[in-house]
C-alpha cells in the first residue's frame, strides 16, 4: 500500500513507523511542514498505561522515549501562601522536541519516507496514495476540506492560555494559584528535562481583558507572568519557543469532536488521526497519548483485517467505532478537569479552605476518586480525613483510625444528624386516603434501621387533589396525622436517624395512576381537575390544567401551612418543599411551564414569586430550630427551559428567604428533555449552588457507592448525599457500604449486632478471594 501521513507530530510519525514495521512492503510518506527538529512547544506528560501499550507495539521507541523520561510522583499546590504537596500521582514528561526525533529517527531507521518543508495544501497532491493520514493537527487543512464528510463540531473554551518554559528544574507537578486585583491566575508547572520545566499560565477572558493582555505582545505577556509568578520562580525567567504563532501568545483551547472520521475523496481514502480528529483539554495531558493510541489501533485493525487497499474501508470503519469510544471517555474527563480551571476562580479559589481546595483539584476529573488517593497516598488522605473530621466537630485522635467524610455528622439549625447520608424521597402509591400503613412503618422504620442520617418521606400534600395518585401519601387531616407519629415515633425511639417531610403539589402532573399501572396517565375513574402557573397539559394525551387564580393560590398555601403545623407535632426534624420536576412550584419556576404574563411569571423574581411565598408562609410556622430544605430541578434538560444559571438564580432566592439546604436533583418538567445520565451526573449543579451561592446543598442522582459519596462531601461539591434507587435495593446501604470500605465504628442496632462481625468478616474473605484447593 501507498501510505501517506500530511503532517509529522506525534500521530503521523507513529503511524508511519509502526506500519512500516508491520510490514516493510508499504511504501509510507509523512510530509511536514516543518524542518526536522523544528517545533513548538515544551513537554509533554505520559500516563504508565499508554508505555505498556507503546512498549507492546515498538519496544525500540518505547525504550529510547523512557531513557529520555522524566519521571514525578509528587503534586505540589501553592495557594493563599500554602505550600502543600501529596505522592504516589506517576507521570512521565518528555519535551515534544525529543519525543519527535526519536520517532522521526525511528521512521529513518524503519525506510519511512520523510519530507520536511512542504505545506500541503490539498490531500488531491497525493493522486497514487491509498491511504491518506490527515494528522495535521487541531487546524487541520485536509479535515476543513470536508467538512459536510467529517461534521467537526469546534467549541473554542473561554479561558486563555499561553504556553511558556523555565530553566528551573521543577521536582513535582505544581499548580500554583495567585490572585491580582481582578482575579485569579494559575500555572501548570511540569518538568520534562533535566533542566527545563513547561509553564502554561491561565486565566480567564475577563481577567485577562482587565490585566490589558489582550493589547500586550509577547515580551509584555512573559514580563506580567514573571512577576505574577516570581515566588514559584525563584525570580527566574520564562522562555517563549511560539514565535511563529501570529498576534498574541495566548490562546484559547478548541474542543474538537468530529461525527465521521474517514472519507472518501473519489481517488484515496483520507482519515483523520490524532489532534486533527479530537482534543484534550491539557489539563489531563492526555493529547499525545490519543494522538499514539490512534495510530496504534490503526495499525492494529490492519494487523487484523488485513493490510491491503481492499480492506481499507472496513479497517477505517472499525478504527473509528473503537477509538470514538476511549476518546470519548477521555474527553469527559478532560471537560471534567478543563471546566474546573475555567471556574476555579470564581467558585473555589476564595471560598475553600486551602486542604479542600487541593482536595477539589486532585479530583477534578472526576475520574480520581476518594479511594484513588488513599491508593496513592494513604498518610495525606487520611491526614485529610481528619482534617474534614475535625471541621465538622469531631474530638479527632491523631493516631487513631481517620473517619471517612460520608460519616461525619452534619448540623443545621438545631439539627444534628449523624452522618452524610440520605434516603431520598420515593413516592411508593401504597395509600388509601393519604394515610400511611403498615407498608410505610416497614419501609422507612427498615432505612432508618439501616444506617441513613437523614430518611426523607415520598412528596406528601396538603389536599387530596394536590397528589400525584390516589396511592399518595397526605397530611391534611388528623387521622393522617396520627399514623404519621406513629411512624415518626418509632423511628426516632428505636434509631438515630432523623425524619424529613417532603411537601409538595402535584400540580399538572396530578390525577394519574400508581406507577405500575403507568406512569404519568390519566387515571380510568375518577380524575380530579388540575392546576398550574399555565394552562398547559403535560402529557400530549393528558388532563388540560386550569392557570392558577389568585383564589387558588391562597387555598394551596393555607393547605400547605396546614400541613407543616401538623408536621410539627408530629414530630419531623426537617421540611422539605417540592419545587422540583415539573410540580405545581416547579411548574412557575421554569419558562417551559410558565406562561403568565402577571406578577408570576415572565422573570425570575416574577416565576419565584408563588413558590417563595409558600416557603416564606410555612418558614413562619415551623420551629426556628428546624431547617427546611428546597428541591429544585437545576437542568430541566429541554431547549428554552432552566439551566444550572437559572437555578442558580433561584438558589439564591430561597437562600434569602432563610431555606437552609438546596436539595439539587433536575429534569421531569418536559416531555421533551434529554437528560445526559451518567455516574454522579447532577453532583455539578449541587456543586455549582453550593460554591457560587454559598448555600449548603445535597447531591443526588446515580450515587451509589461509599467511594462515590465520601468523593463528592471530602471535594466540597455537597454537604449531603441523598440515594433513592440504592434504598430500595438495600434497605441498610449506609451500614453494609461503610463494611465494604473498612469502617468498622459505624453501630449497628443492637439487635442486629451479631450479624455484624460476620458480615464484615465475609468481605474480608471475599477479598481475599478462593481459598487454595
Ligand atoms: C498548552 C498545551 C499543553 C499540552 N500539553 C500536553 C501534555 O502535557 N501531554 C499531551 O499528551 N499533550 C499535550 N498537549 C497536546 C498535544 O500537543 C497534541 O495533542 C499532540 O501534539 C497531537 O499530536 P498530533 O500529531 O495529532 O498533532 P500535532 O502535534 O499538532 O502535529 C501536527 C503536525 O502537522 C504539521 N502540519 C500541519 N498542517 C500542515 C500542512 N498543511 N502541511 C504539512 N504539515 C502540516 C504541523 O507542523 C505539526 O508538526 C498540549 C497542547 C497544548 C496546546
Ligand atoms: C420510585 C421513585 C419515586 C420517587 N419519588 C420522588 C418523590 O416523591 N419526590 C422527589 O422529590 N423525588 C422522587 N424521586 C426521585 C428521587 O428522590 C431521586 O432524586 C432520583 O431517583 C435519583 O436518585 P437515585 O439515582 O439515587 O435513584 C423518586 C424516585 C424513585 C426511584
Amino acid at each position: 500500500m501507498r501510505v501517506v501521513c500530511i503532517g509529522g507530530g506525534p500521530a503521523g510519525l507513529y503511524f508511519g513507523l509502526l506500519m512500516k514495521k508491520e510490514n516493510p512492503a508499504h511504501h509510507i510518506t509523512v510530509v511536514e511542514r516543518n524542518k526536522p527538529y523544528d517545533t513548538f512547544g515544551w513537554g509533554v506528560v505520559f500516563s504508565d498505561a499508554t508505555m505498556e501499550n507503546m512498549r507492546a507495539w515498538d519496544p525500540d521507541t518505547a525504550r529510547e522515549i523512557e531513557s529520555a523520561f522524566n519521571h514525578w510522583d509528587d503534586i505540589e499546590v501553592l495557594i493563599k501562601g500554602r505550600r502543600m504537596r501529596t505522592t504516589g500521582h506517576g507521570f512521565v514528561g518528555i519535551g515534544r522536541k525529543k519525543l519527535l526525533n526519536i520517532l522521526q529517527a525511528r521512521c529513518e531507521a524503519l525506510g519511512v519516507e520523510l519530507v520536511f518543508e512542504r505545506e500541503v495544501d490539498s490531500d488531491l497532491e497525493f493522486p497514487d496514495a491509498d491511504l491518506i493520514i490527515a494528522s495535521d493537527g487541531l487546524n487541520s487543512k485536509i479535515r476543513n476540506r470536508y467538512p459536510e464528510a467529517f461534521k467537526p463540531d469546534l467549541l473554542m473554551r473561554p479561558n486563555r492560555f499561553i504556553w511558556l518554559g523555565s530553566k528551573k528544574p521543577f521536582d513535582a507537578f505544581t499548580f500554583d494559584f495567585r490572585r491580582t486585583e481582578h482575579g485569579w491566575f494559575q500555572a501548570h508547572i511540569y518538568k520534562f528535562d533535566d533542566d527545563t520545566s513547561t509553564f502554561i499560565v491561565e486565566t480567564t477572558e475577563d481577567v485577562f481583558t482587565a490585566h490589558g493582555l489582550d493589547k500586550a505582545d509577547e515580551a509584555k505577556s512573559i514580563t506580567f507572568c514573571e512577576q505574577l509568578f516570581g515566588e514559584v520562580l525563584d525570580g527566574g525567567k520564562l522562555l517563549s519557543n511560539a514565535r511563529h504563532l501570529r498576534g498574541s501568545a495566548w490562546l484559547n483551547f478548541g474542543r474538537l469532536i468530529c461525527g465521521k472520521w474517514s472519507h472518501f475523496n473519489g481517488k484515496n481514502h483520507v482519515v483523520l488521526m490524532g489532534d486533527a480528529a479530537h482534543t484534550a483539554h491539557f489539563a489531563i495531558g492526555s493529547g499525545t497519548k490519543l494522538a499514539l493510541e490512534d495510530a496504534i489501533e490503526l495499525t492494529r485493525q490492519f494487523r487484523n483485517l488485513g493490510d491491503t487497499p481492499d480492506k481499507i474501508r472496513a479497517v477505517l470503519d472499525a478504527y473509528e467505532e473503537v477509538r470514538a469510544v476511549d476518546v470519548a471517555r477521555i474527553q469527559n474527563a478532560a471537560r471534567n478537569a478543563m471546566e474546573w480551571f475555567e471556574v476555579v476562580g470564581s467558585r473555589y479559589a476564595d471560598t475553600l479552605e486551602p486542604e479542600q481546595f487541593m482536595y477539589s483539584l486532585l479530583t477534578r476529573s472526576q475520574r480520581i476518586s476518594h479511594e484513588n488517593l488513599r491508593l496513592r497516598d494513604k498518610t495525606w488522605l487520611e491526614n485529610y480525613e481528619r482534617w474534614f473530621a475535625a471541621r465538622a466537630g469531631i474530638n479527632v485522635d491523631p493516631d487513631g483510625p481517620a473517619v471517612p467524610p460520608m460519616f461525619t455528622p452534619y448540623r443545621v439549625r438545631g439539627l444534628t444528624l449523624q452522618n452524610r447520608i440520605v434516603m431520598s424521597p420515593m413516592a411508593m402509591y401504597s395509600a388509601a386516603d393519604g394515610i400511611p400503613n403498615d407498608f410505610h412503618l416497614v419501609h422507612f422504620g427498615s432505612r432508618a434501621l439501616g444506617g441513613a442520617g437523614l430518611i426523607f418521606s415520598e412528596m406528601t400534600c396538603g389536599s387530596p387533589d394536590a397528589r400525584i395518585t390516589p396511592g399518595c401519601l397526605g397530611l391534611w387531616n388528623d387521622e393522617q396525622a396520627a399514623a404519621w407519629k406513629r411512624i415518626v415515633d418509632f423511628v426516632h425511639a428505636i434509631t438515630s436517624a432523623k425524619f424529613g417531610l417532603q411537601l409538595g403539589h402535584a400540580g399538572r402532573k396530578g390525577s394519574t395512576r400508581v406507577a405500575w399501572e403507568g406512569i404519568d396517565q390519566p387515571l380510568h375513574e375518577g380524575n380530579w381537575p388540575l392546576i398550574s402557573a399555565s394552562a398547559l397539559p403535560y402529557m400530549p394525551n393528558g388532563q388540560l390544567p386550569l392557570a392558577m387564580t389568585r383564589a387558588d393560590m391562597d387555598r394551596v398555601k393555607a393547605d400547605f401551612v396546614a400541613a407543616a403545623k401538623r408536621s410539627v407535632g408530629i414530630g419531623f426534624d426537617i421540611l422539605e418543599l417540592h419545587c422540583a420536576h415539573g410540580y405545581l412550584l416547579s411548574s412557575f419556576l421554569s419558562p417551559l411551564t410558565n406562561h403568565r404574563t402577571d406578577e408570576y411569571g415572565g422573570s425570575h423574581e416574577n416565576n419565584a414569586r408563588y413558590p417563595l411565598e409558600i416557603f416564606r408562609a410555612i418558614r413562619a410556622v415551623w420551629p426556628d430550630e428546624k431547617p427546611i430544605s428546597v428541591r429544585l430541578s437545576c437542568h430541566d434538560w429541554t431547549e428554552g427551559g432552566n439551566t444550572p444559571s437559572d437555578a442558580a438564580i433561584y438558589a439564591k432566592m430561597f437562600k434569602d428567604a432563610g431555606a437552609d439546604l438546596v436539595d439539587c436533583s433536575s429534569g421531569q418538567v418536559s416531555k421533551e428533555e434529554k437528560p445526559i445520565y451518567g455516574r454522579l451526573f447532577q453532583t455539578p449543579f449541587s456543586d455549582k449552588l453550593r460554591n457560587e451561592i454559598g448555600i449548603a446543598t445535597v447531591a443526588v442522582g446515580a450515587i451509589s457507592e461509599a467511594d462515590h459519596a465520601n468523593s463528592i462531601i471530602a471535594a466540597g461539591r455537597a454537604d449531603l448525599c441523598a440515594l433513592a434507587r440504592p434504598h430500595l435495593a438495600d434497605a441498610a446501604w449506609t451500614l453494609h457500604e461503610a463494611a465494604k470500605i473498612g469502617v468498622k465504628s459505624i453501630s449497628w442496632p443492637k439487635q442486629y449486632l451479631s450479624a455484624k462481625m460476620q458480615y464484615e468478616a465475609n468481605l474480608a474473605r471475599a477479598t481475599l478471594g478462593p481459598r487454595p484447593s
